[in-house]
């Protein structure tokens, strides 16, 4: 896709483009670069769309070529066509009214354009970012991803793909908010209410968990204090009564002795009435919980709430990919029962509240 670009190399934003166009001394400059413009994403767009629909097609409908590398490049298509299919087309017409001498509906269509971009992911955007490294990126990855079992590379564009839809997925959302909160559907309160007391328990136990920085201790804590439910920060758990086995060389840090964590937390489990705080959850007996929140940050969030703690490197980066591969969402499936597993968004105070608000509502529910 075009940037705007003049005799220098750095692209115009709108704005200073919308005022250089109205300047007569750059006008014939700015009508001969926005005519190659348009004539190049004209030229290009319909084969951009035709490429795209043929990989996605023939990765949908050859089972032989749906090998995972094949479905991960065929979801990098996706964006491409909706370069093609939206943004190009925008483009365009915008372009095609600055030539036509109407640069303020020009400006206002770019202005949208380029919202839209903004939207579509935070330092940079999904459309331009995936415009540059459209050739030597995809040209990497057929080279190297599918002629080599190179794990690195197949990982690498595996958590490509997570993050453009990821991204793409929650902004376009942003443009059709819901009208009303969406009623979660926790119904194994209601349907299991006599096997909920025949455990002995007459309070629920809760364990909320996540990668670290989702936000389990804020949400955990507060619903400890709504509730009266007791709080049970594992990690804190663990320093206070010192149950540990050893220390991690690479990570600097002590390792959990699982085994400890559960005789320690075992009869006070068994009374229920817990919430419990902890980034990890399948060293957990199943029998314990009522219910599983994961708590899921979008990972921009998350990166910046890291880093505002001080987290860099190795560190900051592996617990963004830990967000990014939906690690602790995975063992809290492979774990629990699929129905007692909810996942929540926790980027926002709103989402928090919200949070709060439908956990409290299912507690109350639970414990009659
Ligand atoms: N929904 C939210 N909206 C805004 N800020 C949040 C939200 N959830 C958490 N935060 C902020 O993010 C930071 C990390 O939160 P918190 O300490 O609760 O994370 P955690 O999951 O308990 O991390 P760890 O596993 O490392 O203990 C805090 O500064 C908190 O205020
Ligand atoms: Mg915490």
């Amino acid at each position: 896709m075009s940037n705007f670009t003049s005799n220098s190399t750095a692209p115009i934003r709108p704005i200073a483009y919308c005022r250089r166009f109205q300047d007569e001394e750059h006008s014939m400059v700015n009508y001969a670069s926005t005519l190659a413009s348009i004539i190049l994403n004209m030229v290009s767009c319909p084969f951009i769309i035709l490429l795209n629909v043929l990989v996605i097609v023939a990765v949908k409908t050859r089972p032989r070529l749906q090998l995972m590398s094949n479905i991960l490049l065929a979801c990098l298509a996706g964006t491409d066509l909706l370069v093609g299919a939206v943004a190009q087309p925008a483009l365009i017409t915008a372009e095609i009214f600055a030539i036509a001498g109407s640069v303020n509906t020009y400006c206002k269509l770019h202005k949208v354009v380029d919202e839209l971009e903004d939207q579509m992911c935070e330092g940079g955007n999904v459309v331009d970012y995936h415009g540059c490294e459209f050739i030597p990126e995809r040209w990497f990855d057929i080279v190297f991803v599918l002629r080599t079992n190179n794990t690195t590379l197949y990982e690498r564009l595996e958590q490509r793909v997570r993050i453009l839809w990821d991204d793409l997925g929650r902004h376009l959302s942003s443009f059709f908010p819901a009208k009303t909160k969406p009623k979660k559907d926790w119904a194994p309160v209601n349907r299991n209410r006599e096997s909920n007391m025949a455990s002995g328990r007459t309070r629920p136990n809760v364990l909320v968990t996540g990668t670290p920085g989702t936000g389990k201790t804020v949400t955990a804590n507060e619903l400890a204090q709504r509730t009266g439910l007791n709080y049970i920060n594992v990690g804190d758990l663990a320093k206070e009564k010192d149950l540990y086995d050893g220390w991690d060389e690479q990570y600097g840090c002590h390792v959990l002795d699982e085994d400890k964590v559960v005789d320690e937390l075992e009869d006070q489990m068994c009374e229920g009435g817990n919430v419990v705080d902890y980034h990890g959850c399948e060293f957990f007996p199943e029998r314990w919980f009522d219910i599983v929140f994961v708590l899921r940050t979008n990972n921009t969030t998350l990166y910046e709430r890291l880093e505002q703690r001080g987290y860099s490197g190795t560190k900051l980066t592996e617990n963004v990919e830990c967000e990014i591969f939906q690690t602790i969402l995975e063992e809290a499936r492979g774990s629990y029962k699929k129905e007692i597993v909810h996942e929540l968004q926790s980027n926002t105070p709103d989402e928090l509240e919200t949070n709060l608000e439908q956990i409290e509502a299912w507690i109350q529910q639970w414990s009659g």
